[in-house]
């Protein structure tokens, strides 16, 4: 077993971009921190569209986390203007607006319903009628009978924050351990620090887990702190708008059509990226000619013009679940071990408010006010009391157990 000369305050386990937030925010409070992944910047952020949709991907049974989705909308746009000075990387954060439309009489009641429930929850949202929609995006089908425009749900583009965030948490001074952590070391009922695929130790004072789907599958982990965050699927597609067809669509325009969320995120550069199916599959991240097929038809439906533009990448990624649908953040019952997982639909857009309470948490051991409703131990045992003397604690040279 080779014994890393690394020993750090602060271990995360997994790069994707919870885990870098963490990361970043962590080493940015002055805690030694290390990240262990075989691709940092990989995961769910490659295949994601980077949707900020606080007010349309709002669903019945979640107002709880729509306001930490708030929180964090809200915080987004001095984030990136941080995160680009730190990283020198622009992150391709465009304040856009979103609009959802309807395509038949039951997806326009379905509209009125979502309207309703926005403007109950105080979110910002103006009906239109089919002939408005088609005014702001001539592109859309003639046969849209109505929208909802939401002027303050943007965009970012995932794969250039995850660079960003990478070039950000290295400029910061985390040291980067390209390979997987196989287990999670625990010492004197406390956790440790990880075992490396090779046999490579890294001790640590505190271990977040940032594995996205692959959270509760860390061996090492106590039964009663394994996250329950289950991978959901979710294929995408990406088109090139040609020069000469610019501006194709100026805004993300998305709906719901016979059922199925379908959304059409234009970036600035010419991509077109259109999701999402969501699909109970386990592991798997096969991209399946069904799937193309419905993302295509039901993208078709909406924007006919859609089938002119050259397809560029199908890709499928696995969404981090949690069984209400909203992340799993700060210490669990085995003292020294944290989650920031379990982001399911909403990872890009809670990247800021996580990367705030996971630097809030590791350095002062209190989880902030805005996070408590998403404590991770809230589907099982509550967390020893917190100790500060536990934050920083001196990494423990023991072998693990
Ligand atoms: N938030 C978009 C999706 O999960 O497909």
């Amino acid at each position: 077993m080779r014994i890393s000369g690394n020993r750090s305050d602060v271990l995360v386990v997994g790069g994707g971009i919870i885990g870098l937030v963490t990361a970043w925010r962590s080493a940015q409070r002055g805690l030694r921190t290390t990240l262990a992944d075989p691709e940092p910047g990989g995961g769910a952020a490659q295949v994601a569209a980077g949707m900020l949709a606080a007010v349309t991907e709002l669903h019945y049974g979640e107002q709880t986390l729509l306001g930490l989705n708030v929180a964090s909308a809200a915080r987004y746009p001095a984030f990136v203007a941080e995160l680009e000075e730190a990283s020198g990387q622009r992150t391709g954060f465009r304040a856009c607006g979103t609009l959802s439309v309807a395509l038949d009489a039951d997806d326009r009641a379905h509209l009125r319903e979502l309207h309703a429930l926005q403007q109950r929850s105080g979110l910002q949202s103006e009906w239109l009628s089919g002939r408005e929609c088609r005014r702001l995006e001539p592109m859309l089908a003639p046969g849209v009978r109505g929208g909802l425009r939401a002027d303050g749900d943007h965009q970012v583009d995932p794969r250039r924050l995850a660079s960003a965030l990478v070039t950000a948490c290295e400029r910061a001074g985390v040291v980067f351990h390209r390979a997987w952590v196989r287990r999670l070391s625990v010492v004197n009922g406390r956790a440790a620090g990880g075992v490396l695929a090779d046999g490579t130790e890294l001790g640590a004072g505190q271990v977040v887990l940032a594995g996205g789907s692959l959270s509760g599958r860390l061996e090492g982990l106590p039964e009663a702190v394994v996250p329950p965050v289950r991978p959901v699927k979710g294929q995408v597609l990406r088109l090139t708008v040609p020069r000469a067809y610019a501006p194709f669509l100026s805004r993300t325009v998305r709906a719901v059509v016979r059922g199925s969320h379908v959304y059409l995120v234009p970036r600035a550069d010419g991509e077109l990226v259109v999701g999402a199916t969501s699909e109970e599959q386990g592991w798997d991240t096969t991209v399946t000619a069904g799937g193309v097929y419905e993302l295509l038809r039901d993208a078709h439906e909406l924007v006919p013009g859609i089938t002119e533009l050259p397809l560029t990448e199908t890709r499928a990624g696995l969404r981090p679940a949690s069984p209400d649908n909203a992340p799993l953040l700060g210490p669990t019952a085995l003292p020294g071990l944290h989650l920031a997982t379990g982001h399911h639909r909403n990872g890009v857009l809670l990247t800021p408010v996580t990367g705030d309470v996971m630097g809030h948490v590791l350095a002062t051991g209190e989880l902030p006010e805005v996070a408590r409703p998403f404590a991770s131990h809230r589907f099982g045992r509550p967390p020893a009391a917190p100790s500060h003397d536990a934050v920083r604690a001196p990494v423990s040279q023991e072998q693990p157990a």
